[in-house]
C-alpha cells in the first residue's frame, strides 16, 4: 500500500480517486482537514476497504511513525501543504509550520521507518514530494520556460516555504540516501478545486451574480494543466522516476488570467446563460494587484516526456469545458465548501481591493 498525505484536498483527492480506479493497491490517506481538506471529495470511496482515512498532521511525528509502522507502505506521496498564495501573504505562519516544519518532521519519521526496512523493501521504497513551479520565481515575456536546472527564486511566503521543503527533500537524499523524487508542477484546474483559486472562484462568483475580481491588469500568465494529467504524471514518476531527480510537469498551455476569465464566461454563456441575456463578462471587475505578483510561469516539460513518456492527455479546451460542467453539475459540493471560514476569507482578501 501507499501513504498519501493531504489527499482530502484538491489534487490529492483527484490522485486517490484515480489511483483506486486503476489499481487495487490500498491507500492510507493522512490529512489534517484544514479549511482546504474536504472528505466529500472522497465520498465515492465510502466503505471501500482500499481507502483508509486518518485525520492528522504531517508534522506530528508520532502519528506518522505509528501509521508507517502499522501499514508498512512501499511509498509516501506528499501533497499536504498550505497552498494558496494570497493566504500566505495575509498570514505566512501556517505555511512555515506545515510546508517547512511539517515536511521536515514527515521526512524524519519516514527516514526512521525506511532505515529499519529489510534490504529489498528499502531499495524499492519511494518518497515522492509534490511541489510547484512557483519555486523558480517569475519569468519575463520572452524568457525560456522553467527547466529542472533553473535556480530557485521564490517570491511569496508560499513559494518560499515550498522551496524550503524541496531543499529538505533533496538534502535527505543527498545526506541519508532516502529514495526521493520531486515534482514541480504548474497551475492545476479541474474537479474539487477549492473556490478561492482563480478558475473555480470565477465559475462560482459568476453563477452567484457576484463580481469576477481580476488582479491588476489581468495579463499575468500561468501554464494550466488539467488535474487528472498531473495525477498521471505523478504515477509515472512514482513508477519509473530516477531516484533523487526532479521532474517538471506542465501543460504547454500558457494563458493570461484575463483570457482564462473570458473563456470561463464564454462557456457559462453557452451552458448556463444569464437570465437577462447579457454575458457573464459584465461581472469582470479589475481590483488591486496581489503584492509581489509573479508575472509569468511556464514549464518546460520535456524531461518527463523524454524519460518517462508522459504527456498531458487534455487540451485546455477539453479540460476547461469538463471543469465548468463539473461545477454546474456539483452545486451541492460548492455550497458545502462555502463554510463560515471561507466567507471570512473572502471578506479579508477582497475588502479594500475595490478600484
Ligand atoms: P489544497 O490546499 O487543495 O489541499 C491541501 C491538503 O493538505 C488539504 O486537504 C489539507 O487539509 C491538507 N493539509 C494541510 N496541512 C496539513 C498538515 N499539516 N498535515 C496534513 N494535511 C495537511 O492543495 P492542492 O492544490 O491540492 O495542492 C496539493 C499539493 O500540490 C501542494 O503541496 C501544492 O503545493 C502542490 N501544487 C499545487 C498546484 C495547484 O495548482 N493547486 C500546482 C503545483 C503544485
Ligand atoms: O503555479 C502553481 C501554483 O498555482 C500552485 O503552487 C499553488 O498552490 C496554486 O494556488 C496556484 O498559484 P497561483 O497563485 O498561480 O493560483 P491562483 O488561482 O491563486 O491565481 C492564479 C492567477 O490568477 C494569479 O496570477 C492571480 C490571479 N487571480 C487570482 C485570484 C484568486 C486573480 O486575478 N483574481 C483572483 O481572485
Amino acid at each position: 500500500m501507499i501513504l498519501v498525505t493531504g489527499s482530502a484536498g484538491f489534487i490529492g483527492s483527484n490522485f486517490v480517486l484515480d489511483w483506486l480506479a486503476q489499481s487495487d493497491e490500498a491507500v492510507v490517506n493522512l490529512d489534517k482537514l484544514t479549511y482546504a481538506g474536504n472528505l466529500e471529495n472522497l465520498a465515492t470511496l465510502k466503505g471501500d476497504p482500499r481507502h483508509i482515512f486518518v485525520q492528522g498532521d504531517i508534522g506530528d511525528a508520532s502519528v506518522v511513525g505509528k501509521l508507517l509502522a502499522q501499514h508498512k507502505p512501499r511509498a509516501v506521496v506528499n501533497f499536504a501543504a498550505e497552498s494558496h498564495v494570497d493566504r500566505s501573504i495575509h498570514g505566512p505562519g501556517e505555511f512555515i509550520q506545515t510546508n517547512i516544519v511539517g515536511t521536515f518532521n514527515l521526512l524524519e519519521a519516514v527516514r526512521a521507518y525506511w532505515s529499519g526496512l529489510a534490504a529489498e523493501e528499502k531499495s524499492n521504497f519511494r518518497f515522492l514530494h509534490v511541489s510547484t513551479d512557483e519555486v523558480y520565481g517569475s519569468l519575463k515575456k520572452d524568457d525560456p520556460a522553467f527547466s529542472e536546472t533553473n535556480r530557485y527564486e521564490p517570491n511569496s511566503p508560499y513559494s518560499a516555504s515550498k522551496a524550503a521543503s524541496d531543499h529538505l527533500v533533496r538534502a535527505y537524499h543527498h545526506t541519508y540516501g532516502l529514495p526521493v523524487l520531486t515534482t514541480n508542477c504548474s497551475n492545476n484546474y479541474g474537479p474539487y478545486h477549492f473556490p478561492e483559486k482563480l478558475i473555480p472562484l470565477m465559475i462560482v462568483n459568476a453563477l452567484a451574480g457576484k463580481p469576477l475580481p481580476v488582479y491588476g491588469d489581468g495579463q499575468q500568465i500561468r501554464d494550466w494543466l488539467y488535474v487528472k494529467d498531473h495525477c498521471s504524471a505523478i504515477r509515472a514518476v512514482l513508477a519509473q522516476g530516477r531516484l533523487g531527480e526532479v521532474y517538471n510537469i506542465g501543460g504547454w498551455n500558457e494563458k493570461a488570467n484575463l483570457d482564462i476569465v473570458h473563456t470561463v464566461c464564454a462557456l457559462l454563456d453557452e451552458l448556463r446563460p444569464r437570465s437577462d441575456g447579457k454575458s457573464y463578462r459584465e461581472q469582470i471587475t479589475f481590483v488591486t494587484d496581489r503584492p509581489g505578483h509573479d508575472r509569468r510561469y511556464a514549464i518546460d516539460a520535456r524531461k518527463i516526456e523524454r524519460e518517462l513518456g508522459w504527456k498531458p492527455a487534455e487540451t485546455f479546451d477539453t479540460g476547461i469545458r469538463k471543469t465548468v460542467r463539473w461545477y454546474l453539475d456539483n452545486q451541492d459540493w460548492v455550497q458545502h465548501v462555502q463554510s463560515g471560514d471561507y466567507r471570512n476569507w473572502v471578506e479579508k482578501n477582497y475588502a479594500g481591493r475595490a478600484r
